[in-house]
C-alpha cells in the first residue's frame, strides 16, 4: 500500500462527529449484534442491556448504548492509512466488546450503579453475571479480530493483548490510589496519575486508533503515529471524564456524579488543584477523609474547593492541550489528510463534550 499516494479526497469540509459516529456505527453495529446475538442466553442478555439493544427484561429497545468513539476510531484510523473502512469492522468490533468489558468490571470495582443511562451491569444483574458477561465480551473480542481476514491478524492479537496489559495495570493503580491519602508524603503525584491514566484509558485508545490500521497492513511508523495520538486523547478524554465525575450532570452522562470523590479517587481536577493550592489538602482530608460514608453536603463542600482551586480549569487546560498536541503530530504524518480532519474534529468534539 502505497501511502504517500493515498486516495486522498481532501477535498471538502470534514463531515461533522455526530455524522463521523452516525457513520461509523452503521457499518460496525450490525456485525456486533451478530456477534453477540451468538452468546450464551444469560452474558448474551447482559451485553445487549449494556449495548442499549434491550431492556432488563430482554425486550428490544429503551435505551442508549455508548457514544461508539472506539470503533470510529479503528474506522477512521484505518481510512487514514489508505484502506477500506471495511477492513476495520474486526478492529472496531474488539474494541468495542474490550470497552463495555472493562466498563461492566470497572463498575464493580468502582460501586457505581449507573452506566449508560441505566442500572450498571451488577446492579441489574447481580456481580456474578455481570463478571461473566464481561468475560464472555472478552473472549468473543479475542475470537473476532483472531478470525480477521488477511495476514496481519497475528499482529493485531498482540497489540490487543499488550493493551490489555496495559488497561489491567492502570485499573490496578486506580483503584489502589483510593486509598493513599489526599495530602503528605503517601499523597499521588500528578505523575503517577498521568501514568495510570495513559494506561487505563490511553491505551485503549491509543490501541482504537491503530488497531485498524494495523489490520489493513499499515507500516509500523504510520500505525506508531496514530497510536500516539490516541493515547494523548485518551489522556484528555480520562481528563474531561473526571471533570463530568465531578460537576457533570447525572441526567446527561448518564453516570453517577461524586462518585469519584466519595472512594478517594485520585482524579485529575483534585491532583491539580493541590498543585496550585497545596492548603487545600488538610481541608480536604478533612471533609474526604476518613472511614464511613461521606454526606451529600461534605461532598458538595470538596467539589466547590476543588472548582474554586482551579482544578476544573486545570484538567480541562490539560485535555485542550494533549488535543492540540496530538493534533500537530497527526498533521505531520504521511496520512490521508481528510481522514487525519475527520479524527482531529472528533477529539475536539469530545474535549468539550458533557457525556
Ligand atoms: C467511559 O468511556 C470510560 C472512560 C474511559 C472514561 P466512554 O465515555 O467512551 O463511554 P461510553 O462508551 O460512551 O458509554
Ligand atoms: C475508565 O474508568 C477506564 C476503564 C474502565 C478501563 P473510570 O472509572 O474512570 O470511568 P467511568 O467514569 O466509570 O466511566
Ligand atoms: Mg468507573
Ligand atoms: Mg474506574
Amino acid at each position: 500500500m502505497d501511502l504517500h499516494d493515498p486516495a486522498s479526497p481532501a477535498t471538502g469540509p470534514s463531515p461533522c462527529p455526530a455524522d463521523t459516529l452516525t457513520r461509523c456505527r452503521e457499518l460496525v453495529e450490525p456485525a456486533l449484534r451478530e456477534a453477540v446475538s451468538g452468546l450464551h442466553p444469560g452474558p448474551g442478555r447482559i451485553a445487549c442491556h449494556a449495548f442499549g439493544w434491550c431492556d432488563v427484561d430482554g425486550e428490544p429497545g429503551g435505551g442508549s448504548g455508548g457514544k461508539g468513539v472506539r470503533p470510529a476510531l479503528a474506522v477512521l484510523g484505518a481510512e487514514a492509512v489508505g484502506a477500506k473502512a471495511e477492513v476495520a469492522v474486526p478492529a472496531a468490533m474488539a474494541l468495542e466488546l474490550i470497552h463495555t468489558f472493562s466498563l461492566m468490571h470497572d463498575d464493580i470495582m468502582d460501586g457505581d450503579e449507573r452506566r449508560r443511562h441505566r442500572d450498571s451491569a451488577w446492579k441489574a444483574f447481580g456481580t456474578g453475571p455481570a463478571v461473566l458477561a464481561g468475560d464472555a465480551l472478552f473472549a468473543l473480542a479475542v475470537r473476532v479480530l483472531s478470525e480477521a481476514d488477511g495476514a496481519q491478524g497475528g499482529r493485531a492479537v498482540r497489540q490487543l493483548s499488550l493493551m490489555l496489559g496495559e488497561l489491567v495495570h492502570g485499573q490496578a493503580d486506580d483503584v489502589l490510589f483510593e486509598s493513599r491519602p489526599w495530602t503528605g508524603r503517601e499523597s499521588v503525584a500528578l505523575a503517577e496519575y498521568r501514568a495510570m491514566a495513559g494506561r487505563k484509558t490511553g491505551a485503549l485508545l491509543g490501541c482504537a486508533v491503530s488497531l485498524g490500521a494495523t489490520l489493513a497492513g499499515a507500516h509500523p511508523r504510520l500505525t506508531d503515529a496514530l497510536a500516539q495520538a490516541g493515547r494523548q486523547w485518551g489522556l484528555a478524554f480520562q481528563a474531561v471524564d473526571d471533570v463530568l465525575g465531578i460537576w457533570g450532570d447525572p441526567a446527561v452522562t448518564g453516570k453517577p456524579a461524586h462518585s469519584d470523590l466519595r472512594r478517594g479517587k485520585k482524579t485529575l481536577p483534585v491532583l491539580g488543584a493541590l498543585a496550585l493550592v497545596p492548603a487545600l489538602g488538610p481541608r480536604l482530608e478533612r471533609l474526604l477523609g476518613g472511614d464511613g460514608p461521606l454526606d451529600d453536603d461534605r461532598v458538595r463542600r470538596a467539589a466547590d474547593l476543588i472548582d474554586e482551586a482551579g482544578g476544573r480549569a486545570y484538567a480541562l487546560r490539560d485535555a485542550r492541550t494533549r488535543v492540540a498536541a496530538a493534533r500537530d503530530r497527526l498533521r505531520a504524518a504521511p496520512l490521508v489528510a481528510a481522514r487525519v480532519d475527520e479524527l482531529i474534529a472528533l477529539s475536539e468534539v469530545l474535549v468539550d463534550r458533557r457525556a
